[in-house]
């Protein structure tokens, strides 16, 4: 069964745009990156956007779809309303380059800043063990597509351009979490890098008032904020009655 459904899309570059409205053929088990191809097709070939998968997984379609953040890859538009006008509009909290495109290299720079895992000193590779619920917490994280959904979401940055600079989002917190849990990272003991106080002072951990809308709009379903980000501020808490900690940073200050 084909309809034809009403689109506005935004089309515009980082000087400005504006909504074009669009009439386009749906056919039955389509999704919303189909109709944009459709358009390419027909009425508008300059449309810009980013896409690679058609399959949920490589992150690069993420849109705003009548206002919610979602993977265009994975919108049905049999879930959209057909009687009124459905708009596509590109992720708010990153610079527009072009159309549905933008630039989310703020979130490469905050990948950057989060310090790798460190291997400890006296195992070899392939010498690591880890116990089986070790590696189940982190498998969960390990599903993010970087599609960057999260990111645009959190009112942190979404609403407030300058926490960019101190917030690092919770696609990183998250990350830094993993790291912090991770039972052979030895970041502390060879570079004295405590990673609860990295995700505080240096990710900006204390900006998150646990809204959890990055854990409603992520496609693949991590409890981002249940099991990161609320486990890393207990154990950020913790450290603050940690005597050994107090100790070595009152040393450090000296
Ligand atoms: Fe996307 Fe989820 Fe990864 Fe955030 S955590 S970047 S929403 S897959
Ligand atoms: Fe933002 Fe998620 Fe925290 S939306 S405020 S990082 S719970
Ligand atoms: Fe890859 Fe949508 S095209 S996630």
């Amino acid at each position: 069964m084909s309809y034809q459904q009403k689109f506005s899309v935004w089309r515009g570059d980082s000087d400005g745009g504006d909504f074009v409205e669009y009439d386009v053929e749906v056919n039955e088990g389509e999704v919303v990156l189909d109709v944009v191809h459709r358009l390419q097709a027909t009425e508008a070939p300059d449309l810009a956007v980013r896409w690679n998968c058609k399959a949920g997984k490589c992150g690069s379609c993420s849109a705003e779809i009548n206002g919610r953040p979602r993977l265009m890859c994975m919108t049905r538009m049999s879930t959209l309303p057909q009687d009124t006008t459905v708009s596509i509009t590109p992720m708010r909290t990153f610079p527009v380059i072009r159309d549905l495109v933008t630039d989310v290299s703020f979130n490469y720079e905050k990948a950057r800043e989060v310090r790798a895992f460190v291997p400890p000193a006296d195992l070899a590779p392939g010498e690591y063990r880890m116990q089986q619920v070790d590696v189940e917490r982190s498998q969960e994280f390990r599903k993010c597509i970087e599609c960057f959904l999260c990111q645009n979401t959190c009112h942190v940055v979404r609403d407030h351009e300058e926490n960019k600079l101190a917030f690092s989002g919770p696609r990183f917190l998250m990350r830094v979490a993993e790291l912090d849990m991770h039972p052979l990272d030895a970041a502390e003991d060879q570079e004295g890098l405590n990673r609860k106080a990295a995700a505080q002072d240096e990710h900006g951990l204390g900006y998150c008032n646990i809204t959890k809308c990055c854990t409603e709009v992520c496609p693949e379903h991590i409890k981002i904020t249940d099991n990161a980000l609320i486990p890393l501020k207990e154990r950020v808490v913790d450290l603050k009655f940690d005597p050994m900690f107090i100790r070595r940073r009152k040393r450090k200050s000296k």
